[in-house]
Parts: C-alpha cells; sequence; structure tokens
C-alpha cells in the first residue's frame, strides 16, 4: 500500500495534520485500535488560549502564557518554540471551531477555566470531556474527507528507513511494516513522508491517567529506526487519580480528577482535613503539577496514608454535576457524592515530557519523519509541561508539520529513486503458547517502574531498574523473535524499549529539575540546563 502521507495515530496531532495533508494528496491514518481511544479522547482540562478577540479585562496576556510555560518548564523550555506555539491559540481555536467542536460559552464569551501553573483563567473546554469532543468532530471530519483514509486495528511494527540499506548513505524514510490485527498479516506501507502521532506512554507505569493504548508506540518505533530522543526522565505524575482501593494493582481502573476541579476551588487535604500542599508552595492546590504530586507523594510516605483527599464539599450543591457531569457520574458509580464527601485521591502517570526531539515543525533527524503531539519533543514543554498545554502543542505542531513537509518533500516532486523495500524479516511463527508470560512481564515491568522510577528518584533505584530491565527486555525479545506477532507482544516490546529510555535519561541527569526529582542530587545544577539525547545508532 501507498500513501503520499502516513501518519500514525488519530488524536488531534494526528488529524491537525492528515486533515490539511488531504488537500495536497493521499493520506493514510494508522490508528492501533480504535480511533477513538486516543490520549486525545482522553483529555479532560482543555485547550490554554489566550484569544485575542476575548476582551481580557483581567490582564491575562500571551506573554503571562509564555511566562506560565516558561516557568513551570522550569529552564528547559525553547522559548522561541514556546513563544510561536502560545502565539498559535486564535489559529487552534478557530480551526477547532471549523471542525464543530463546542467549546462551553456564556452567551457570546467562553468559559474559561484555570489549573495549576496558570496565573489566570485561559482554557477553553467542553465540561470535563474537552477531548473527547475534539476527537469526535475531528475524527468525523476525517471520514468525510474523501482523501484520508483511516486504517483501524492497524499496527505498526517498525519503521522503514533507508539507514539499513547498503546502497543508501542518506538516512531518510521509506514507510512502515505493519501488522493488520484482523487478519494477522504483515502488510507494508510505503510513504516518503511519514508523521508519527502515537502519544505517550503512561502504560509504563502501574497507575496512569491513561488509555490501554498509551504503550510508547511512537517513541519505540522512533527510537529503533535510530531518531534522535530527548528528556524522557520528564514524565510527568498528575496529581489527583481518583483512588479506588477496590482496584489496586495492574488491572486497576481508575480515571483522572481534572485539575480543572483544583481551578475551581477544590483543596487538597490529607485525613486530617489540612490543606498541607501551602506548606510548600504559597499556590498551594494549584502550583505546578511536579510540586503538588511530590507535596503528595511526601504526605502519603510520611503519614503512611494510602491516599489524600481533594476537597469540594465547599461548593455550592450541583456546581459539579454542572460543571464536570463526567467526572460527578463516575463518581457515583463508585459510590461517591463528591458534593458530600471528599473525593479520595493519588498521583498517576500522566504525560511524557520528551520524545522524539524535533524542531517546532515536528521534523525529526530522519529525513522525511516527523514526530507531532505527545511523541514529538519540540522543546514547548521543557522538564514539565503547564496544564492544558498539550491539546494546543498538537494542533499546532500538525499544521506546520504539514507547512513544513510541502516546503520541502511536496508529493508532486519525487523525493529520490525509492530504493526497494526488504521484506519484513521474522524469526519463528509459531503461535504464541504462553500468554502467562507476556502478561507476567507487562505487569513486572509497570510494577518496577512504579516502585523505582516514579515521582521520587535515587541513584541506586535506576541502577537496580536498568539491572532488571536488561533482563526482561532479553526475555521479552526472545519472545517477539520466536512467536508470531500480536498487538500484546508489540506493546510489550515497546513498552519495555521506552521504560529503558526513561531510566537511561534519569541516569545521565545528575540533578534535580521539574519532573525528575532525585534525593541524591536534590538541587538545580546549570551544568544540566540542556537536553538529555539518546541516540541507537
Ligand atoms: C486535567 O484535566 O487535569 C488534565 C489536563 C492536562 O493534562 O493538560
Amino acid at each position: 500500500m501507498t500513501a503520499d502521507f502516513l501518519v500514525v495515530g488519530a488524536g488531534i496531532a494526528g488529524l491537525s495534520f492528515a486533515l490539511r495533508a488531504a488537500k495536497y494528496g493521499s493520506v493514510i491514518v494508522l490508528a492501533k485500535g480504535r480511533a477513538e481511544e486516543s490520549n486525545t479522547a482522553w483529555a479532560q482540562g482543555g485547550i490554554a488560549s489566550v484569544l485575542e478577540k476575548e476582551l481580557r479585562d483581567d490582564g491575562d496576556s500571551e506573554e503571562s502564557h509564555v511566562a506560565d510555560t516558561m516557568d513551570a518548564g522550569a529552564g528547559l523550555c525553547d522559548e522561541a518554540v514556546v513563544r510561536r506555539i502560545v502565539g498559535e491559540g486564535d489559529e487552534t481555536i478557530e480551526d477547532l471551531l471549523g471542525y464543530g467542536v463546542h467549546f462551553d460559552k456564556d452567551g457570546e464569551r467562553f468559559l474559561l477555566g484555570k489549573e495549576g501553573g496558570h496565573s489566570y483563567r485561559r482554557i477553553l473546554h467542553a465540561r470535563d470531556t474537552t477531548g473527547r469532543e475534539v476527537a469526535r468532530a475531528m475524527l468525523e471530519a476525517a471520514r468525510r474527507e474523501p482523501n484520508l483514509r483511516l486504517m483501524e486495528n492497524h499496527f505498526v511494527i517498525d519503521l522503514i528507513t533507508t539507514a539499513k540499506l547498503d546502497a543508501v548513505s542518506d538516512d531518510r524514510i521509506l514507510g512502515a511494516y505493519v501488522l493488520e490485527r484482523e487478519t494477522g498479516e504483515v502488510k507494508v506501507f510505503k510513504s516518503d513522508r511519514v508523521v508519527l502521532a502515537a502519544g505517550g506512554c503512561g502504560k509504563v507505569y502501574l497507575y496512569t491517567t491513561n488509555p490501554d493504548s498509551a504503550t510508547g508506540d511512537g517513541v519505540a518505533l522512533g527510537w529503533r529506526a535510530g531518531a534522535l530522543i530527548a528528556n524522557m526522565e520528564f514524565i510527568q505524575f498528575h496529581p489527583t487519580c481518583f483512588y479506588n482501593p477496590a482496584a489496586v494493582g495492574p488491572e486497576a481502573r481508575s480515571f483522572l480528577v481534572s485539575e480543572a476541579v483544583r481551578g475551581e476551588g477544590g483543596i487538597l487535604r490529607n485525613g486530617k482535613g489540612e490543606d498541607f500542599t501551602k506548606k510548600i508552595d504559597q499556590r498551594g492546590s494549584l502550583a505546578p503539577r511536579d510540586i503538588v504530586a511530590r507535596a503528595i507523594d511526601r504526605e502519603l510516605k510520611k503519614t503512611g496514608a494510602a491516599c489524600v483527599y481533594l476537597d469540594v464539599t465547599h461548593k455550592p450543591r450541583g456546581f459539579m454535576k454542572e460543571r464536570f457531569p463526567y467526572i460527578y457520574e463516575r463518581l457515583l458509580q463508585f459510590g461517591l457524592d463528591c458534593e458530600l464527601s471528599p473525593i479520595p485521591v493519588v498521583p498517576a502517570a500522566h504525560y511524557q515530557c520528551g520524545g522524539l526531539k524535533t524542531d517546532v515543525n515536528g521534523k525529526t533527524t530522519i529525513r522525511g519523519l516527523y514526530a507531532v503531539g505527545e511523541v514529538g519533543c519540540t522543546g514547548l514543554h521543557g522538564a514539565n509541561r503547564l496544564a492544558s498545554n498539550s491539546l494546543l502543542e498538537g494542533n499546532v505542531v500538525g499544521r506546520l508539520a504539514l507547512e513544513e513537509m510541502m516546503r520541502l518533500y511536496p508529493p508532486s516532486k519525487p523525493v529520490m529513486d525509492a530504493p526497494p523495500i526488504p521484506e519484513w524479516v521474522h524469526g519463528d511463527v509459531a503461535e504464541p503458547d504462553e500468554l502467562v508470560v507476556i502478561y507476567h512481564n507487562w505487569d513486572e515491568l509497570r510494577r518496577l517502574m512504579w516502585d523505582y522510577v516514579s515521582i521520587v528518584r535515587t541513584n541506586n533505584r535506576l541502577r537496580r531498574a536498568a539491572a532488571r530491565l536488561r533482563n526482561l527486555k532479553k526475555e521479552v525479545r526472545e519472545f517477539y523473535w520466536g512467536h508470531r506477532v500480536n498487538a500484546d507482544i508489540l506493546e510489550l516490546r515497546n513498552l519495555v524499549a521506552v521504560a529503558g529510555l526513561i531510566v537511561e535519561c534519569g541516569l545521565r541527569r545528575r540533578e534535580s529539575r521539574g519532573l525528575h526529582y532525585t534525593l541524591d542530587h536534590l538541587e538545580t545544577d546549570e551544568r544540566f540546563a540542556k537536553d538529555t539525547l539518546l541516540r541507537k545508532f
């Protein structure tokens, strides 16, 4: 199969690119499961944007949004990138309105929310299911687009580049080997222009706010293809994931309680009812996420408690049901009326701030390969992402990637004579007969990462994690090469690769900064005020 543009992932970033690219050539968008299962669709908060059209009588400005982003990013943001992306808020919102996204309004004016690290209310939202609304509208547009083919249940196994072809010295993208899950067939998809938009890697941790699909596929694909990877140590833990004691363990089904709840006055309290975050940062429950997550971690370790509480019982009756209907209803399913009782919460893995190193246009180090959204590391987030900046980034970088590609590699101009693509090589084709091994490895990996490589780190724990990961990697490699591939094996292979990158980047950063906090180096050290870079070959 051949396409002018091949997009891996169907969230906001992939679709922002794909919907525009379809005006210039044929587009295939691959989703490894249902297209609706993206990280985008699970985003609750919204889109941070200072709209020019809005009459800002509260003093907010683009400059303030830039400053908050840089402050959260703890010295590692690329200021030019921040300015560029933050400056595209208007276009982004116009674009989404054009697809039919409905944001909450009061008459003619958008209702604006607030989240941790933001100095002002500037987050456009659709109640507490903003991502679902964005995904709905963009997927509907994608399904209407004649030049765009959305192929679900297609799992990319590996990217194809010229790197391994002896005859070609230039490293550029040629396409991908793809597993069609329904038939078990592996197919070659050829394209000179490939966009990775496969989201993040929350499932590498035992507890996460992410959907099951977030298995680090994009970063693992880029890594194996030889792309430069940056800053994988910066994994953001969201402070408030509903704590469900009835479902502790790998199968825990919990869910995010949006930071916007704190933006509307929710207060974090310990078991004694104390507002403990105030002792750590004057912004209290609304300090940036790294600070709040660490404050909770410290409180749990100090008191031995299993969770802390998010208290909204002081809000007027009916407020939560109206503003956060999804959260309100889900909590009711667990027997908790949050307007009457505080919500038990714990931190959970939420967002990958590193990824394939790119410029603001999503351009990676492999020609023709772009990485957009969570899978890319443009320099917007630095060492810690500011809440609700990611949907904005996804939309903007998806658009800029297309513009850049049309400058460098327009479909009307063949990039080069395509060298013959080698057959997909695989080992044995035995059916996996010991799925229990895969599931065991999967659980072991996620617990290992949670226990050794989460909110508070040490050199020792990182080294121990690295040693255990080496064994796991060996086992997963044997399993991968010894059996017919299926989605479970592929996801585990990707997770183990990404876990290795998180640990390796963590070991290299011998300081505490943003989301990387280590007891061995408590201070920020200016010698490390730079990206952590890794490349396979
Ligand atoms: C949230 O609603 O708390 C998540 C928003 C985000 O991660 O940007």
